[in-house]
């Protein structure tokens, strides 16, 4: 039997791949109920073959609904999910609002699909920390970590689509020889790198950086694992890469680390030393997996207990809208 599904943010970039994510994966869809804000009201978007109209988000519009799939802004979230949940839905949330929420589980089917209760609001992780968790955790299973350094080169369709067209409009400025000035980022993103636009707190890290710590300890269930971020935005429109480094427990060796990773799921590694081919955001596009390579052992350990890798994974598949979907496949197909 099929399930009535509602996605909230539909226009949005993360909306939009939910809505291709369930009809790829003949998720079981009896209505799509699509939603956005009074902006968007009457436009269409296609699911299978039907043509659907975006209605506005509202507390009554969840009546009904089995899973709703939430791709707005924390406010929104917090403004929407309780709502969808009285209804009588299970909420999938994409925003930041409740992943710290002792409450609401934080999952990445990959790594902790038991955590996945059918009812109230489960959250999606932040895209940054899916994509360095999918591979790191098949390690953590097998030697637990004690510490992680990560460096991102994060995308700008990461801040939503205005940021996405904001870039291409930018580029297409530059090519004309017209002066640009940003109004979604903050700075200029074309030819620059910046850190990550995310308010910067008291002990000087941002807050993509502090979920990339949190949400980690959170999801491996891991409270003592130490991780520290540096998050940066780089003029690509999509997937985001990460340098990561990372410190064992005990030894281990570049061959182990290969052998997880070639079965992991959710993995595939590009590592090509004699072509000096890794993963690019370019390779990561529109790719399920994430993409590891520069498979190493970090030479700063000299006891051989540091692994370093390069990843490059699409933000908004598996960094969003795909782990939404996969879980809501675990909401109807528990794992046992
Ligand atoms: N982009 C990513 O790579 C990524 C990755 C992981 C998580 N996320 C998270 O996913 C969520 C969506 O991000 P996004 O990148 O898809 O953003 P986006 O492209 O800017 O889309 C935002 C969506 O929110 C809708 N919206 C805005 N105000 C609303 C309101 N008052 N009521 C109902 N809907 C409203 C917009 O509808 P209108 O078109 O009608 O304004 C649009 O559909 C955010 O919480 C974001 O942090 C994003």
């Amino acid at each position: 039997m099929g399930k009535n599904v509602a996605i909230v943010g539909i226009t949005g970039v993360v909306g939009e791949e939910m809505l291709n994510c369930l009809e790829r994966r003949n998720f079981p869809v009896d209505e799509l109920r699509v939603m956005a804000s009074a902006r968007s009201v009457g436009k269409k978007v296609k699911f299978r073959d039907r043509e659907l109209s975006v209605i506005e988000a509202a507390a009554e519009a969840f009546a009904g609904i089995d899973i709703a799939l939430f791709a707005v802004e924390a406010d929104q979230a917090r403004q929407f999910a309780p709502a969808a949940v009285k209804a009588g839905a299970v909420v999938i949330d994409n925003s930041s609002a409740y992943r710290m929420s002792p409450d609401c589980p934080l999952v990445v089917p990959e790594i902790n699909p038991q955590d996945a209760t059918p009812r109230g609001i489960i959250a999606n992780p932040n895209c940054s920390t899916i994509i360095m968790n999918v591979p790191v955790y098949p390690l953590h299973r097998v030697n637990p970590i004690k510490r992680l350094v990560v460096s991102t080169y994060q995308a700008a369709s990461g801040a939503g689509r205005p940021a996405m067209e904001e870039l291409a409009a930018n580029a297409r400025a530059w090519a004309a020889g017209e002066n640009f000035t940003p109004r979604v980022l903050p700075y200029q993103l074309f030819m620059n790198v910046f850190s990550h636009n995310a308010d910067i707190g008291d002990n000087g890290y941002n807050g993509e950086e502090m979920k990339m710590t949190q949400e980690t300890q959170k999801i491996f269930h891991a409270p003592d694992i130490r991780v520290t971020a540096t998050c940066v935005r780089v003029p690509t429109l999509r997937a985001h890469c990460e340098a990561v480094n990372i410190e064992f427990s005990r030894p281990m060796s570049e061959r182990e680390v290969y052998e997880i990773l070639a079965t992991a799921p959710g993995v595939t590694v590009l590592d090509d030393r004699a072509q000096n081919r890794s993963p690019q955001p370019l390779d990561a596009t529109g790719q399920g997996n994430v993409l590891v390579g520069r498979i190493r052992q970090d030479i700063s350990l000299p006891d051989k207990t540091g692994i370093a890798l390069f990843v490059a994974g699409d933000q908004i598949l598996k960094g969003a809208a795909l782990n939404a979907v996969q879980i809501a496949e675990l909401i109807i197909r528990p794992v046992r």
